[in-house]
């Protein structure tokens, strides 16, 4: 079993990106061989100023630290110092078909009406996901629901790989969703995932909002005048209710009708304040563990470099036999 996943050190890392991956991140990583990484090549797809991107990479690291990341028992570094990931990627764009990509829903999204105006790294961009999982024979990777699509695409990827060559060389990398959170939704609207590319910064709590912040963002979460029902069946067409509910659950780390079994009859003016509580006592000692760990960006930089050394190690073997099986090695 060997753990990988990435982030995109982008903007700050909110409740869906913690509730939806990073958690889970924490808990496999004392059960396998677990590799993390800040994904700043797949930063590049967009316009990005590099100063902001360094100083991202190092607090997006620093914020996974904080939220409970081991370098004694993961592998934390930034894909960029990792050549692998690069390397493998052009490798598998033989094999990587354009309708393939065509169909992911990400790129149609991000790119919208104006894809001739898109970067090509932005089309291509599963095609690095893909590498990044394949370089280390990953058998799980643990997303977000939005990122089950491009891990359909690894898998793909890695049979036609294995196929057009001969070769039994990739693992297939299984996702796994976090059964509690697989899409935490926007405070602001039940229908939209909570994302760190809202331009409402209402619509999400970021882990690094003070308590004042979270009890606010919550207290003004839309929702409806209904009081909370016994379970989450009588939910169904109620979209923001059933994201506060679901948060509650999986910050309690509990299911969502024992939630409901407790409130039930209630309305939000007793839930929310409820919910900000429970968010707070979960949030704010990992803001306080980051406030810390930012006094100190080197030590953040070297954990970094450190972990850098050990995933070239881990990825040296794969991309050799890759480039074998391609006829690279003459
Ligand atoms: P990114 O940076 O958008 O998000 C990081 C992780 O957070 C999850 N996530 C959510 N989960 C639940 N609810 C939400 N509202 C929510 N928003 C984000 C994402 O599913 C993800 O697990 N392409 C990836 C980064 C990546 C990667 C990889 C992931 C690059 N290479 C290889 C896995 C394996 C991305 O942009 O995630």
């Amino acid at each position: 079993m060997r753990v990988v996943s990435g982030i995109q050190p982008t903007g700050n890392l909110h409740l869906g990106n913690y509730l939806g991956a990073i958690r889970q991140w924490v808990a496999m990583q004392h059960q396998a061989e677990s590799l993390f990484f800040l994904a700043d090549l797949h930063a590049l797809t967009v316009a990005i100023d590099p100063k902001e991107l360094a100083a991202n990479t190092i607090e997006m690291a620093a914020t996974l630290l904080a939220a409970g990341i081991d370098p004694d028992k993961a592998i934390l570094f930034n894909q960029a110092r990792v050549p692998a990931h690069a390397e493998l990627c052009w490798l598998l764009q033989g094999t990587a078909r354009m309708g393939w990509l065509n169909r992911m829903t990400q790129w149609k999204d991000k790119a919208g009406k104006n894809r001739e105006g898109a970067s090509v790294g932005l089309f291509t961009y599963p095609v690095l996901q893909a590498a990044d999982v394949l370089a280390y024979q990953a058998t799980h990777v643990p997303v977000g629901d939005d990122q089950r699509q491009h891990l359909e695409l690894a898998r793909d990827i890695a049979t036609k790989f294995n196929l057009d060559f001969g070769v039994e060389l990739f693992t297939l990398p299984e996702p796994f969703i976090s059964p509690a959170a697989p899409r935490v939704m926007s405070l602001r609207d039940g229908t939209a995932k909570m994302s760190k590319s809202d331009p409402s910064d209402a619509s999400r709590i970021n882990l690094i909002d003070s308590d004042d912040a979270i009890a606010q963002k919550l207290r003004k979460a839309r929702t409806d005048a209904e009081p909370l029902p016994d379970t989450m069946a009588a939910l169904a067409e109620r979209a923001e209710a059933r994201n506060l509910v679901t948060i509650y659950a999986a910050l309690a780390e509990t299911g969502a009708d024992a939630v409901l079994a407790q409130y039930a009859g209630q309305g939000f003016g007793a839930f929310k304040p409820a919910l900000a509580d429970l968010a707070i006592a979960v949030l704010s000692p990992i803001r306080e563990r980051l406030t810390r760990l930012l006094d100190d960006r080197a030590a953040v930089a070297t954990v970094l470099e450190q972990g850098g050394e050990r995933a070239r190690g881990l990825a040296a073997p794969t991309l050799l036999a890759a480039q074998r099986a391609m006829g690279l090695h003459v």
